[in-house]
């Protein structure tokens, strides 16, 4: 069993875990820093970079006094290297760097969207390669065929805002606060999902990308308007997101024949989102997986499991690895027209 410390910082949450490769978590901890950066209505990223150097250390020493584990005793040190918020990012991959290198342990310099990717398989033994992969998060929407560890394919990406995204501008425009996904699933409990008519982006097209922009702005439109209840109209818009993932999801569906359907990343946090895609892949015959909801949201237990299915596949790295503001999974997935910076 190899064992596994785990930092993540490349957004606005600051993480640490110590992780099994026989899939135990002995210990873990996050901080979100939501009060910090509620007033600004998103993530201000310095002020993301600045409260990592302040959380990170205390988390590193908080998990291995929770689990009794003295630096000596792990096998390697994983740490976020990017896709991310740049600042936050340097400061955990070094503070990675310095706890590998004064305990002389491998360091694995993880990328976040693979954290996402393998997260399933931390708490789905039976869940193998291949699969196709729904990873929905604040900064990507991204439909991914997983063949193993270091190896993705891309079928589909959003041409404009991510799917987390559009549910932080939409809650805003609600005047819901930071972060948006969880205010308006639970704002969404008392609404009616068919009370305002909104867009479903793309539906229909042949190849599975997403677009969640316009769909702000019918949200936009339907708040100034004065004629929708706020319940209504996150219950329609959350109604609208799903729709969206499945169709966009089912035509995917039909170019892999990957035995298994898993959707990741913080909006699969989301009970409407998890049980729209799980009956999509009962309709299609295939397995459906989704991890908890704590698990899906930024931490950094998957960060740790993606280091151990690293460590097993002889990828460490050396302790001059680069922090990556951008990073793709699949770096030949093709550049799609509007995608912006967020392919
Ligand atoms: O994966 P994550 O924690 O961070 C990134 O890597 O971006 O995803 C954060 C995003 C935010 O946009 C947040 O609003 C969204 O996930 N989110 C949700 C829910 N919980 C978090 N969206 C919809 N419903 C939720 N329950
Ligand atoms: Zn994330």
């Amino acid at each position: 069993m190899a064992l596994i410390l785990a930092l993540e910082s490349s957004c606005d949450d600051s993480a640490a875990a110590l992780v099994g490769s026989d899939r135990q978590i002995l210990a873990q901890a996050v901080v979100g820093q939501n009060d910090a950066h509620r007033p600004f209505g998103g993530v201000v990223p310095e002020i993301a970079a600045r409260a990592h150097v302040e959380i990170l250390p205390g988390l590193v020493r908080q998990v291995l006094h929770e689990a009794d584990v003295s630096i000596g005793e792990v096998d390697a040190v994983a740490a976020t290297a990017g896709p991310g918020l740049i600042g936050g990012v340097m400061v955990g991959l070094l503070v990675g760097k310095g706890l590998a290198l004064s305990a002389d342990k491998p360091l694995i310099a993880v990328n976040h969207l693979e954290g996402h990717a393998l997260s399933p398989r931390l708490v789905d033994v039976k869940l193998g390669f291949p699969y196709l992969l729904l990873l929905a998060s604040g900064g990507h929407c991204q439909l991914l065929e997983v063949r193993g560890v270091g190896d993705y394919r891309r079928l589909a990406t959003t041409i404009d805002d991510a799917a987390g995204e559009a549910f932080d501008k939409a809650a805003k425009l609600l005047e819901l606060g930071y972060p948006g996904g969880p205010a308006i699933e639970e704002l969404a409990k008392d609404g009616d999902p068919t009370a305002v008519p909104l867009p479903r982006p793309l539906v229909g097209t042949k190849e599975p990308h997403f677009s969640f922009a316009g769909l702000k702005g019918a949200v936009q439109r339907a708040v100034t308007s004065g004629e929708h209840r706020a319940e209504d109209i996150a219950a329609s818009f959350q109604q609208a997101v799903v729709d969206c993932f499945v169709d966009r999801t089912k035509r995917a569906l039909e170019k892999s024949d990957a035995p298994s359907l898993v959707v990741a990343g913080g909006v699969a946090a989301n009970a409407s989102v998890r049980s729209g895609l799980k009956q999509l892949a009962q309709d299609f015959d295939r397995r459906f997986s989704v991890p908890p909801g704590w698990l899906c949201t930024d931490n950094a237990a998957m960060i740790g499991w993606a280091g151990a299915e690293r460590l097993a596949a002889g990828l460490v790295d050396e302790l001059d690895a680069p922090a990556r503001a951008r990073w793709p999974l699949d770096p030949t997935g093709e550049k799609v027209r509007g995608a912006g910076v967020k392919a």
